[in-house]
């Protein structure tokens, strides 16, 4: 196990009806003017805004609102959004949406005290003192946003998409309430399932060697989700399901997934985050692209490209995910050689996956996603740009292999 340094100080509040909580934990927590960001409309025509709201008036709490913000968020709306929070001084960025959201209210929160354009954090400025504190209410679990020190975002003009490169204040508070996520379409449920197993097994994929107790809260994450989302498509107002899946997002992508396998001394982060970044190409040229989506077909492709390079650790993944072990080639009546057994095994554990994801609804190719050979160049000029000639952690790939992931994908 190696070391790390994980500290990840939000305030959860999870349950039903806690949406009406908001006020009162913000007032107790001492804040005064908050400057509400959400989407395109969900939460306007679900009531939770005005829930919101209602809890900020009634706790005393001023508030000015910024919506329209579009799923793989762009930074025009972050600048408007600095500009404001400046003119009102407001002293907290509340988050009412999913990552989208949550990511735009933690680009402002760091552009505020930033001098310059905010885009030039996202390209290496350090990072500025004094950003403001953000908390959310989670209409949508997927990308972990709610607790996690990171935020992603689109720059259109440069078909650009980027994480920003160093941790930011995590969210001070979370809102979690399940029956928010009853009326998400099954197609967005889905995707945040993909991206939830997708964060967790960028981090079990690391180059570190098997840390057993984050190795069974990877996988267990990940179980649970196999089982839970059936249910929760099946009956979108099933508590339980909803409940649980939503804790998992938080879980999949706040770090405990990844403890002790990180590779870099004393970090929290771990993992060559690999399928993200061939992911965030496709949702950066094409915004109707849904991350999680994006994710579903781009993660078995890189296993089937990479798993070679540790035969070991796949075969650890499927017999702990899915109960898959390779056959023993000594056993009475087995004729297969012990190559074999393994390919065979890990072939079907990446089967198995895969086949998760379709099953709840998901892409299996690239084609489906509306992605044609044509645009590959294109998505690897600027992967090249966000990530250099090579990059990679579990198996170092270059342009070339980037290049084979993507064909074998679509
Ligand atoms: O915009 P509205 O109308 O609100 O609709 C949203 C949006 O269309 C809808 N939705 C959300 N809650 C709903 C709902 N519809 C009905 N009922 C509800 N309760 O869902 C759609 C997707 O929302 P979005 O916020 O885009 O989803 P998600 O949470 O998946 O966020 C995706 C973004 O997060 C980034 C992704 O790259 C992408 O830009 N990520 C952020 C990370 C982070 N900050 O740590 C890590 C991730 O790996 C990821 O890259
Ligand atoms: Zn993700």
């Amino acid at each position: 196990m190696n070391d790390f340094t994980f500290c990840s100080p939000t305030k959860f509040v999870f349950g039903r009806g806690v949406t009406d909580r908001v006020g009162p934990e913000l007032a107790s927590a001492g804040y005064a003017h908050a400057f509400v960001i959400y989407g395109q409309g969900s939460v306007v025509r679900t009531g939770t805004l005005g829930r919101v709201l209602a809890s900020l008036d009634e706790a005393g709490i001023a508030h000015t609102e910024l919506g329209g913000i579009r799923p793989n968020p762009e930074v025009g709306p972050v600048r408007d959004g600095i500009r404001t929070a400046r003119e009102i001084g407001c002293d907290l960025v509340l988050a009412v949406g999913g990552g989208s959201v949550i990511d735009t209210a933690k680009s402002i929160a760091v552009g505020v005290p930033y001098a310059g354009d905010v885009w030039d954090l996202f390209t290496g400025a350090p990072k500025p003192a004094g950003e403001l504190p953000v908390a959310s209410v989670l209409t949508i679990p997927a990308a972990g946003s709610e607790a996690s020190a990171g935020c992603v975002i689109t720059n259109d003009e440069l078909s650009l998409k980027r994480g920003i490169p160093f941790d930011l204040r995590r969210p001070v508070l979370a809102f979690m309430d399940p029956e928010l996520t009853f009326t998400l379409p099954p197609y967005q449920t889905a995707a945040g399932v993909s991206d939830m197993i997708a964060h967790v097994m960028e981090r079990y994929f690391s180059a570190a060697g098997p840390v057993p107790i984050t190795d069974n809260v990877a996988t267990g994450i990940i179980r649970c989700l196999i089982k839970e989302t059936p249910r929760a498509l099946a009956d979108p107002t099933d508590y339980d399901a909803r409940a649980n899946i939503m804790w998992a997002g938080m879980l999949a992508h706040n770090g405990l997934a990844g403890l002790g396998r990180g590779t870099e001394p004393g970090g929290s982060s771990a993992g060559g985050w690999e399928s993200h970044g061939l992911e965030h190409e496709l949702s950066a040229h094409d915004a109707r692209v849904t991350h999680g989506a994006g994710l579903a077909v781009i993660f078995p492709a890189w296993m089937r490209y990479v798993w070679r390079t540790c035969p070991e650790r796949f075969c650890s993944f499927g017999r702990d995910v899915f109960g898959i072990e390779p056959v023993d080639p000594a056993a009475d009546g087995v004729d297969v050689e012990p190559e074999e057994a393994v390919t065979d095994a890990v072939t079907a554990t990446i089967d198995e996956l895969q086949s998760f994801f379709v099953s709840i609804g998901m892409p299996r190719t690239l084609g489906e996603l509306g992605v044609t050979k044509e645009q590959i160049p294109a998505l690897l000029e600027t992967l090249e740009q966000n990530k250099g000639p090579e990059f990679g952690e579990f198996k170092l790939l270059t342009m070339a292999d980037a290049r084979a992931i993507y064909e074998s994908a679509l």
